[in-house]
């Protein structure tokens, strides 16, 4: 497609490589999205470990219509996550983490956003589900957590209210039995002394006691997939620590799958199984945690990593990645992230200022990939990355 954004420039699909052992290749049902039958693929829904997904992105592609131009905040986005694994999504601030997130949660306005590709769950097209369907999926298979407790929990009704209320929009039960399961999901999630917690409006809960809040109502319905988006950013590192530990128990009780955004590279070392990397609406390295974190075969990575304080790097030797993202409407030519690459002399001739990388295995297969023109990846991070890491 042809857009202000990426006229002139040489613009392929994302390419996974890879397959579900024993299912085979889990292709996108062309019927309901027939956009995706048309479209030369080769791509197939993969996720890095190998194991059946539940949730499978493909060919996502989530643009604005805006005074100046049209936006497009995801571009060709594809992954998969199974049951019980977590994915964590990282960029910075701009690249396309929530709007991606949300597409998955079918909650861009219809009228303004225009979308395509496909985002199956437990094997149902969420693109161009009717809103009806989508309200039952909302909050029964997938539940969102967001960064900001406040906003998502209603100011004017009691935390207890609000949750057992969420468990009845999906279960034909009597307010008694709500509330039996709602106590149960205050206590779950560590609110001490939930009666009296029941009672109380969210202005009488501290931070981190509202996100526990919206996680138990997030997860009220057990969801197999939870979304969470930044859950953590707002709360000081003890409180942060508990939520973690608390989504990841929650994990291990419900065996959900987890998409988590993150900016904090200590949350994803933590918490995530596999880790995908947007840049400027675009998946630019993906793979297994150990994959992406231990042996990154992209400079975007490799910027990212070099920029966060670790216990072995003292922070004198941060290196932040010099210069701000691209706008989203004048996107460089070739690859995005080209302004502001240390590595563009390495790769020969301009290609990085006119061809746009295909996101292709790192080492010729497998199911690590990165977005990236250079030959020698694992020789540049060996040899002058690795080291300044510590
Ligand atoms: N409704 C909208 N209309 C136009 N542009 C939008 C709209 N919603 C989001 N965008 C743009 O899409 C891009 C991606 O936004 P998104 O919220 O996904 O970023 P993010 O990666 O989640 O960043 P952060 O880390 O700051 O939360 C941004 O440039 C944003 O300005
Ligand atoms: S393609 Fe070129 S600009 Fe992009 S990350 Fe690789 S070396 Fe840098
Ligand atoms: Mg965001």
């Amino acid at each position: 497609m042809t857009t202000p954004e990426n006229e002139g420039r040489k613009d392929t699909p994302d390419t996974m490589v890879g397959t579900v052992p024993g299912d085979g290749p889990v292709l996108p049902d062309a019927k309901r999205n027939p956009s995706i039958a048309t479209r030369e693929r080769r791509d197939t829904a993969y996720t890095p470990s190998g194991e059946t997904p539940y949730l499978v992105v493909q060919d996502l592609t989530v643009q604005f219509p805006t005074a100046d131009g049209l936006v497009s905040a995801v571009n060709g986005l594809s992954y998969a996550v199974p049951l019980g694994r977590t994915l964590a999504i990282v960029g910075e601030s701009g690249s396309g983490k929530s709007v991606s997130s949300m597409a998955v949660m079918g909650l861009h306005d219809r009228k303004r956003t225009k979308i395509s590709g496909s985002i199956q769950l437990g094997g149902d097209e969420i693109v161009g589900m009717p809103e009806n369907e989508l309200m039952k999926v909302r909050g029964d298979a997938v539940a969102m957590v967001f960064q900001d407790p406040q906003s998502s929990l209603h100011p004017l009704y009691t935390v207890g209210n609000q949750i057992s209320e969420a468990y009845r929009v999906h279960h034909k039960v009597s307010k008694d039995v709500a509330k039996k399961r709602a106590l149960e999901m205050l206590d779950l999630v560590g609110i001490p002394n939930p009666i009296r917690r029941f009672k109380q409006y969210p202005h009488e809960f501290s931070g981190g006691m509202r996100q526990r809040a919206m996680i138990a109502m997030g997860l009220v319905n057990d969801p197999k997939l939870v979304i969470a988006d930044e859950p953590t950013t707002a709360l000081d590192v003890t409180v942060q620590a508990q939520i973690l530990d608390l989504l990841n128990n929650l994990q291990k009780e419900f065996g959900s799958a987890i998409v988590l955004i993150t900016h904090d590279l200590g949350v994803v070392a933590e918490m995530a199984d596999d880790v995908l990397v947007m840049y400027a609406g675009r998946c630019v390295e993906y793979g297994t945690a150990e994959d992406v974190l231990a042996r990154p075969r992209m400079p975007y990575t490799w910027g990212l990593l070099e920029s966060i304080p670790t216990v072995s790097a003292a922070s004198e030797k941060l290196r932040p990645i010099k210069g701000l993202p691209p706008s989203l409407l004048s996107l460089p030519g070739g690859c995005s992230f080209n302004p502001r690459c240390p590595y563009t002399d390495r790769v020969k001739g301009e290609r990085c200022t006119t061809d746009l990388p295909e996101l292709l295995p790192v080492d010729g297969a497998g199911a690590h990939t990165s977005r990236c023109h250079l030959h020698d990846k694992a020789s540049i991070y060996e040899a002058e990355v690795a080291p300044r890491l510590g």
